[in-house]
């Protein structure tokens, strides 16, 4: 029986689940793992995540589809860059198959809290890991754990599909050689001053620029951005300290295959973004959020769809990709793992 919540009105936060999955790393090898009720963890005071941040986390949801079947969407992807993730802070991999796994088993013990078809809730994934034994001079962990919870959610921006205000932020959000690249949670960490600032000052969220030249646009804290040309082109910033979004890889492939538009993956000038029809983030918890204004130190950046609704492009894309998602359109093979 569905969990007696007020799915409409949910935000995005934490809201506890019955069931989670845990599995040890210990003596060189990931135990069998297995689901459980408890929500607490213990360990040293001394363990690597606490002293070094060794901790690297995926985000994915899961969906009711239109003929009542409960889905994912794509969370190979999520395995596979969890397991590059891992690999970069020296942490053991978590097997692919053994992430997806989890995955099937976490949705399908917490069924109940998957929102229903319509409710314009989710239910969000998020698997973790992090290094549990004692570090004190600075050197991987020993013991890992991973673990993957469930928590229904609604919009990640209040407001929804309302465009929402943006501003440069003066801070980096990672280097040219960092780890940018991969889901670690020291990323996060170093943007929390900026995102409280930018709250403090009215604006929704903080477009980071390249910090070597500051001259392109990278991404937001948690999205990549989308952007709409006034002939109707689809361009996305790249480079190597961002975050390759699953959500962006695949609107893109919609863009293409579904709606017939060209699509540009490459470096995005700054300066380029006035000439823009129509700015997104998108992400998993983002979806695609319209962005209206991008304010740059005084200057105002004013995107040509305005700040009342989704530019007409990016609604084709809201439209097609959540579509896929809850079953009402055919997905591209793959894109769609069913829980029974
Ligand atoms: N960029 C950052 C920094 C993120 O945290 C996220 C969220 O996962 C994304 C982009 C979007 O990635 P995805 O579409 O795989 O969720
Ligand atoms: C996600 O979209 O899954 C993320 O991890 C982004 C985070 C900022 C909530």
């Amino acid at each position: 029986m569905s969990a007696n919540l007020d799915w409409g009105s949910l935000g995005f936060g934490y809201i506890k689940t019955p069931y989670r999955y845990v599995s040890n790393f210990k003596d060189g090898k990931w135990d069998d793992g297995c689901l459980t009720e408890d929500d607490k963890i213990v360990m040293s005071e001394c363990a690597g995540v606490l002293q070094y941040a060794q901790t690297v986390f995926e985000g994915l949801k899961a969906y009711t589809t239109v003929d009542g079947r409960i889905v994912t969407f794509r969370p190979d992807l999520n395995a596979e860059r969890m397991f590059e993730s891992a690999e970069r802070l020296e942490m053991p991999p978590f097997p692919k198959e053994r992430f997806l796994e989890a995955v099937d088993k976490v949705v399908a013990a917490n069924k109940d809290y998957v929102p229903p078809y319509g409710s314009g809730a989710t239910l969000y994934l998020r698997p973790y890991m992090f290094g549990s034994s004692e570090v004190i001079g600075v050197k991987p962990a020993k013991d890992y754990q991973f673990r993957l919870f469930a928590t229904p959610v609604g919009p990640y921006f209040k407001g929804g599909a309302k465009p929402i205000t943006i501003r440069v932020s003066d801070y980096d959000r990672a280097a040219p050689k960092g780890t940018g690249h991969i889901k670690a949670g020291l990323n996060y960490a170093m943007s929390l001053h900026a995102i409280v600032d930018a709250h403090e000052n009215g604006f929704d969220e903080n477009m980071y620029l390249d910090p070597a030249t500051r001259t392109y646009v990278e991404e937001t804290g948690g999205a990549n951005f989308i952007f709409v040309t006034k002939d109707k082109k689809i361009v996305t910033p790249k480079s190597d300290s961002i975050l390759p979004s699953i959500t962006r890889r695949s609107l893109c492939c919609v863009a293409e295959k579904y709606l017939g538009l060209t699509v540009e993956h490459r470096p995005v000038k700054f300066s380029e973004i006035k000439d823009f029809a129509e700015c997104g983030l998108c992400g998993t918890a983002a979806v695609i959020s319209p962005v209206g204004k991008i304010y740059d130190h005084g200057k105002e950046i004013c995107l040509p769809a305005g700040m009342d609704k989704m530019g007409e492009v990016t609604k084709q894309l809201y439209d097609t990709l959540t579509g896929i998602q809850m079953g009402r359109l055919e997905a591209p093979e793959g894109w769609i793992r069913e829980i029974k």
